[in-house]
């Protein structure tokens, strides 16, 4: 069969051509993904990034619950007019102890990738609880009720820390056995603010771009 003639039945027969398309797609596809599965520099965790602590994690799922993701990025792109605003660009190495990632793709907010010691933990309780309060033309929601729900509430951390340690995540007994015990008197807002303080801090201190 001549190339033209096998190019006519393609395009004249649907289920052939979307099988194509797939095919072709598939193999476009495994070639970008599959070398990246075994890349070491997607794998190894930047200098300073650490499992989150259970109070952290706890204010990550938080920060799913609520939302978050759906108006703040979590990536600084390697662009100048990026670096000047946010910080450092955002590297691989970083969100090796991030599931899921939440990276994000619209920033109605700004980034906050590296907002984590950008503010004191008193300005984000007054600024979660009515943003208008510190930034009189925010447009962000206030989030009142993280402060009046106990931090345990939202699920128990020691079985989401066993769960990930499944996953390769370096958690000892001892960090999962104390991790009930550390959100004890703890509200939902500050298991928050703390996983905000720790966002973007695990990238020594030398790097500056
Ligand atoms: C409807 C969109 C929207 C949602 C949802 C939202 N924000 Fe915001 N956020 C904004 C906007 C707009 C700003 C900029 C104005 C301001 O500072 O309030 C902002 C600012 C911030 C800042 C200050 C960042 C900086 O560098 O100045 C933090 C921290 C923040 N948001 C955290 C959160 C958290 C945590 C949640 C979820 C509980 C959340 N936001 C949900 C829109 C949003």
């Amino acid at each position: 069969m001549s190339a033209i003639s096998l190019h006519k039945k393609i395009e004249e027969n649907t289920g052939l051509l979307i099988f194509g398309i797939l095919l072709v797609s598939a193999i476009g596809g495994l070639v970008q993904i599959v070398p990246v599965l075994n890349q070491e520099s997607l794998q190894t965790a930047a200098a300073e990034t650490r499992v989150y602590s259970a109070v952290e994690l706890t204010g990550r799922d938080i920060y799913i619950r609520e939302g978050c993701s759906v108006c703040h990025s979590q990536q600084i792109r390697p662009l100048i007019a990026e670096v000047e605003r946010y910080g450092a660009y955002s590297r691989a190495g970083e969100f090796v102890y991030d599931r899921p990632f939440l990276w994000g793709s619209k920033r109605t907010g700004p980034d906050l990738h590296r907002v984590g010691g950008k503010f004191s933990d008193d300005w984000h309780r007054i600024h979660l609880i009515d943003p208008r309060v510190v930034v009189s033309e925010s447009i962000m929601p206030g989030y009142p009720w993280l402060a009046k729900r106990d931090a345990i509430q939202a699920g128990k951390a020691s079985l989401k820390m066993r769960a990930l340690r499944r996953l390769g995540h370096p958690y000892s007994d001892e960090e999962i056995a104390a991790a009930d015990a550390d959100l004890e008197g703890l509200m939902e807002i500050d298991a928050l603010i703390a996983y905000l303080q720790m966002l973007g801090t695990g990238l020594s201190e030398d790097i500056s771009i």
